[in-house]
């Protein structure tokens, strides 16, 4: 149905033949999905004897495995003509970058969200990169890219953990609801279709992005790590607060949201947990591996945690929607999210160098 012909071209004609590989990856995706399904039947009886639409198959037709992600392969999927990659994916999209399956009904709803500043060529190369990967799972899907407006006075040090936050919320607003969420850096790209971006189970939220090309040649990453991507299920996100809105600069708040997921007893799961030797199925390519400056207060804010997770997270969420705009691609949001306070103290900051004096007070919030 879709033309992806110009992925197509690019993809290792090495796997062909994933019959025994593919039988125990879906085997691990009906086990995640179990739950899934039955729920949705027990929500919505009438509708689905009125609407008689088969659920998408369990193991969908479209995979194509490994992608080819060389940087001259890269550069065919940034270099295309915006109007004609618009033209054409726009066909199978919605406005603002939503998505279901023609045909089938998607075995999970999944909202992406992709916290943001400034990084245009990554986002680009994203959106063009994980449309046609998410459909070819045949997913119900939106990509929601949440800004960090810059205003004239300069910039705060960038919130990923607020941006996740505010990207939750406003995906709760649509009037398409998901049922995971899948916090999604941009400049990570999962190298093969068979990383199933399914919504996890209940209780189990996912690591996803544990086998990561700059980290050590794909070797998976401690088990404490929730960077990256990570996947939650609505009820779970909401039960640990979301992410601490308190991490300004890189770093700090994927420690703090794992410590939440602990508290909450919930379990981390990563794909392929069962299955060691399918790894190399859920490998990520870093578009970047220059870092931004770290925090230097993160240690500090890490080990207060504990006496964060009721009153810092979600429940005490404030920011400015900007702007919001329905894209051809995704779903754009921009946020002003620097209280009065902290502004305050951010205009003190020495010129040019926005960590450096930035000091951050635990009694703030
Ligand atoms: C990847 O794609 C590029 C550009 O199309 C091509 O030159 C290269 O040979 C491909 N590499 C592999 C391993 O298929
Ligand atoms: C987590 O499990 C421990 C041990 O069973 C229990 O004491 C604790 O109350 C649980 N925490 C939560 C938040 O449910």
């Amino acid at each position: 149905m879709v033309c992806f012909s110009r992925i197509r071209v690019l993809i290792r004609p090495l796997f062909v033949s994933f019959t025994a590989i593919s039988f125990i990856f879906w085997f691990y995706v009906i086990n995640s999905l179990l739950g899934n399904s039955v729920s949705i039947k027990r929500n919505s009886p009438t509708s689905h004897q009125s609407n008689p639409i088969k659920s998408c198959p369990l193991i969908s037709p479209k995979l194509v495995g490994r992608i080819n992600l060389s940087s001259e392969a890269i550069a065919v999927i940034s270099e295309e003509d915006e109007d004609v990659l618009v033209s054409r994916m726009t066909g199978q999209l919605k406005a603002g970058g939503m998505y279901k399956p023609s045909g089938c009904k998607a075995r999970s709803r999944v909202a992406i969200i992709v916290p943001y500043q400034n990084r245009k060529s990554h986002l680009t190369l994203f959106l063009r990169y994980l449309h046609p990967f998410l459909q070819r799972q045949q997913l119900s899907y939106v990509i929601i890219v949440v800004e960090q407006f810059m205003n004239g006075a300069g910039r705060s040090p960038f919130n990923r953990g607020m941006l996740m936050n505010i990207g939750f919320k406003e995906a709760r607003l649509l009037p398409d609801k998901y049922e995971c969420f899948i916090f999604h850096d941009v400049d990570l790209l999962p190298e093969d279709d068979r990383n199933p971006y399914t919504c996890p189970e209940s209780g189990k939220p996912r690591q996803m992005a544990f086998s990561i090309d700059y980290w050590d040649n794909y070797r998976p990453t401690p088990s404490n790590h929730f960077g990256g991507v990570t996947a939650f299920r609505v009820t779970d996100f909401q039960l640990v607060n979301g992410f601490s809105n308190s991490f300004w600069g890189w770093g700090g708040e994927d420690d703090q949201l794992y410590q939440r997921v602990r508290f909450h007893n919930l379990t981390v799961v990563r794909a392929f947990d069962d299955q060691p030797s399918l790894v190399h199925l859920a490998r990520y390519k870093t578009l970047s591996h220059v870092k931004a400056k770290p925090n230097p207060s993160r240690k500090e804010i890490l080990k207060e945690g504990p006496i964060r997770y009721k009153t810092d997270g979600l429940i005490n969420l404030r920011y400015h929607r900007v702007d919001l705009q329905l894209r051809p691609l995704f779903t754009h949001i921009v946020v002003d999210i620097q209280p009065k306070q902290r502004q305050a103290v951010a205009f003190n900051r020495v010129p040019g160098h926005p960590y450096l004096s930035y000091p951050y007070s635990l009694t703030g919030t």
